[in-house]
């Protein structure tokens, strides 16, 4: 598959990259090309060492939307809505977002916005035909980058349309002993977004680092 990652530079952009590049085309996206090709440049130089095969480059975030086939949202929130109307061309294609409105008072917390979700927002600024599925929100960064230990984690993948759905969980089944889970329609998004915050409590409170789940 081809993938794109918008804001493919950031943590869980390039931790991404690292394990689907072994599989997939991906195109690492950014505001600025030349970052992209740095990190793009550093993903190739790692796997190489590992001599794991490598199929990355670095481009700007327009490239990474046209390039491929499914597009990773991979901003922070707050930068979301401005990320997604300086880009065009989201129609037809398959869009994730795992991205995770979440806030930080004395413990952390989802703090959607009036859509009800991140997914429910960008559902409303993508393009009618744009094929969005939520996924990915619940694995840490450092998991994915971890690339001496294997990926034993679930993925909830939820939208509206079946076939998107269906190609993003065979993505994230691509991944070795990553397992991805029907989590049901986009309404769901709310619930999926929500189970981090939850995983970063259970982080800070029981003394435990990038904390996943399993679903069995
Ligand atoms: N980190 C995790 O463990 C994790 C896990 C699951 C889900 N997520 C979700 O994934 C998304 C990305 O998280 P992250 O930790 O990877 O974020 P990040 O590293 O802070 O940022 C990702 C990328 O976003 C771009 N960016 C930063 N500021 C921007 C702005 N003002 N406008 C447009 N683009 C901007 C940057 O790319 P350029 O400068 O190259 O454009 C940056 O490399 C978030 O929504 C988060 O909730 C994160």
């Amino acid at each position: 598959m081809k993938v794109g990652i918008v804001g493919g530079t950031g943590e869980i952009g390039e931790g991404m990259a690292l394990r689907l590049s072994q599989r997939h085309e991906v195109f690492i996206g950014s505001r600025e090309r030349d970052k992209a090709q740095t990190c793009s440049l550093s993903c190739r130089t790692l796997l190489g060492s590992l001599e794991l095969p490598c199929r990355v480059q670095g481009c700007d975030n327009q490239e990474a939307v046209d390039s491929a086939e499914i597009v990773i949202l991979a901003v922070p929130f707050p930068h979301a809505a401005n990320t997604i109307s300086t880009l065009k061309g989201f129609g037809g294609k398959i869009v994730v977002s795992p991205i995770n409105p979440i806030q930080r008072a004395e413990y952390f917390f989802h703090a959607p916005p009036p859509e009800g979700s991140a997914g429910l927002m960008v559902k409303r600024l993508l393009p009618a035909d744009a094929r969005l599925c939520v996924a990915f929100n619940n694995i840490a960064a450092n998991r994915w980058r971890d690339l001496e230990k294997p990926l034993r984690y679930s993925v909830a993948v939820c939208g509206d349309d079946p076939t998107a759905k269906e190609r993003v969980m065979e993505l994230a089944g691509s991944v070795p002993e990553l397992e991805a889970f029907d989590a049901g329609p986009l309404a769901v998004s709310p619930m999926v977004e929500s189970l981090t915050p939850l995983l970063l409590n259970i982080g800070k409170y029981s003394r435990m680092k990038d904390v996943g789940v399993r679903f069995l």
